[in-house]
């Protein structure tokens, strides 16, 4: 079946039995449950209507299921709201960087009174928030990044990132420590899946699980460093 569209009835794009037979397959090649499942798009005119309702319960009752949620759109976290205060989901999965803050507004509030778990995805800005994209960087051909980075984005991220860390007296090595404990800091996050290739990011990054959220004074310094723009676009 053809990936779900942004918008139309809920029916089509989540129909029950698709879901039903989609993670039965998963499951005869993983176990017999997963914790989380998630939608991979999301839209709120959805929200409290659609088979996917009913079959999602059975899924939890039949023990398929621990907990499940829905990947927002790219940039577009007001658009789960309404999901949320529904009450249906569990997760939420949300672009949330020192670049991108919007959720901050009224989605990470609305989850934090719902008690619905938030996963921050793309927290490093896709390499943008580790210090390590200049203005010469450049990608292999086909490497979806060059859309990220396109044009003269690299020379915007080597600036931008610069203010950062003069900013908060910090090197470029610390920025990728700074931009995951930023989404950490946020009472409502629960936790921060980075991409990583390397058993150096992956232990650098575990480390950071000590639950030492950013000072209230780094917080503030860090809000003035929103950068909104149509990132994969
Ligand atoms: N719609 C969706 O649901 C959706 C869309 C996009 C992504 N995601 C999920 O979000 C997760 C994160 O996304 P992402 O990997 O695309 O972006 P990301 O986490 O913002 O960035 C990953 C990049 O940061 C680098 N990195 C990681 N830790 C580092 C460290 N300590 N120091 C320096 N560099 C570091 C990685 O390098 P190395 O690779 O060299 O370690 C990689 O180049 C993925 O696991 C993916 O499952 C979901």
């Amino acid at each position: 079946m053809a990936r779900p569209g942004r918008g139309g009835p809920p029916d089509r794009a989540f129909p029950g039995e698709h879901i039903r037979d989609s993670l039965e397959t998963s499951l005869r090649a993983s176990g017999d449950h997963f914790d989380v499942v998630q939608f991979h798009v999301w839209s709120d005119e959805r929200a409290g209507r659609g088979e996917w309702l009913e079959t999602v319960q059975d899924l939890k009752r039949e023990g398929k299921i621990r907990l499940f949620g829905v990947s927002v759109n790219d940039h577009e976290p007001d658009n789960a709201v309404r999901l949320v205060r529904s009450g249906t989901v569990d997760t939420i999965q949300v672009i949330y960087t020192i670049f991108d803050q919007a959720p901050a507004g009224t989605l990470l509030p609305a989850c934090a009174e719902h008690g619905v778990g938030v996963i921050a995805r793309v927290a490093l800005d896709e390499g943008g928030l580790t210090g390590r994209i200049t203005a010469g960087s450049a990608f292999p051909e086909g490497d979806f990044r060059n859309r990220c980075f396109r044009d003269d984005r690299p020379a915007q991220v080597e600036r931008r990132v610069a203010a950062i860390c003069a900013d908060l007296g910090i090197g470029a090595d610390d920025m990728a420590e700074t931009a995951l404990r930023f989404v950490l800091s946020h009472p409502a996050v629960s936790t921060v899946i980075p991409g990583m290739r390397s058993v150096r990011n992956v232990e650098r990054n575990t480390a950071l699980s000590d639950g030492r959220p950013l000072t209230d004074e780094q917080l503030a310094t860090l809000a003035g460093h929103r950068w909104q723009r149509n990132f994969y676009g």
